[in-house]
């Protein structure tokens, strides 16, 4: 039987609709970053695409906006998501598109399939990581890309002024994870990773965001407070803590030169 990892939207957040938006504010901040690493990977029009653990779908919508011609497969293992997904794609008036309810495990899909894999947040979430990518490379056409986005936690959001109580936010978070499986600091591991998976000509990138230039309305919007409420609920981080963070973060806002700053972790391989 499979073990289900660390991402669980019933209970990772405080509510369903604070992950969603948390989701979203997610893609907003690094997007046109991340874009333009995608297209240097061989997205492009027309292409089959398949994207994993495609959550909400604010990724695809991202994607056919900009290439409508593509075709994308999104899977997806949470009940909830899938609906979702195809209810917000639907009614934004998007068609070439599919969902399949399946694990990156095992997608069920056919060998040598797409042009494209897109993976973004769900490895790092997984306690098989190198077999879920030996599937991508199965479902992969051979000169197929997959294209793996994650955190390294050792590394998350940093700011000026600097608030040290941020780092027992993050380590409350890394246990909760660790505890169910996943691995938070897997970045720095992703190319390792892809290898081991099968793949040649990887790559590896750091996608960055600063509030200076992104905006930090994205930053407020892609952390919120859903996770740290449940990490203080699950008794991961105490509610001391939590306020010391609240209060360094209030002061570090009112910092007139304060800046925030936050990466993700890009690896790319391709199908010999
Ligand atoms: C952190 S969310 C990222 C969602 C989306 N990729 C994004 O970047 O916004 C992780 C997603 O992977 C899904 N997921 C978790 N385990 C999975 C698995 N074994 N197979 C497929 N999807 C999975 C979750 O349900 C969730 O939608």
């Amino acid at each position: 039987m499979e073990q289900q990892g660390s991402y669980q939207v019933n209970t990772i957040s405080a509510s369903i609709e604070n992950e969603i938006n948390r989701l979203k504010g997610q893609v907003e901040l690094f997007w046109d970053n991340e874009f333009k690493h995608y297209i240097e990977y061989g997205l492009e029009d027309g292409k089959s695409i398949v994207e994993i653990g495609s959550g909400p779908g604010f990724v695809t919508e991202k994607i056919l906006q900009s290439f409508p011609n593509v075709q994308i497969t999104l899977v997806e293992r949470e009940p909830l998501f899938v609906d979702y997904s195809g209810k917000y794609l639907s009614e934004a008036g998007y068609e070439n598109f599919d969902i399949i309810n399946k694990s990156i495990m095992n997608t069920e899909l056919p060998d040598n399939k797409f042009d494209i894999a897109i993976i973004r947040l769900l490895l790092e979430h997984l306690p098989d990581p190198v077999n879920a990518v030996k599937e991508i490379y199965r479902v992969l056409k051979p000169g197929g890309k997959a294209i793996f986005v994650d955190n390294d936690f050792e590394m998350h959001i940093m700011t000026y002024p600097h608030i040290p109580e941020l780092r027992d936010l993050y380590e409350a978070y890394c246990s909760s994870r660790y505890a169910e499986g996943g691995n938070p600091k897997i970045g720095r591991e992703l190319p390792y990773i892809l290898k081991k998976g099968g793949f040649s000509n990887i790559y590896f990138e750091s996608i960055n965001a600063h509030s200076e230039v992104v905006g930090e309305d994205l930053f407020f919007k892609s952390e919120g407070i859903g996770i740290p409420v449940k990490l203080v609920q699950d008794g991961f981080l105490s509610s001391k803590k939590l306020a010391k963070v609240s209060v360094g973060w209030r002061n570090m806002l009112k910092n007139e030169n304060h800046s925030i700053i936050r990466q993700l972790y890009m690896a790319v391989g391709e199908k010999m």
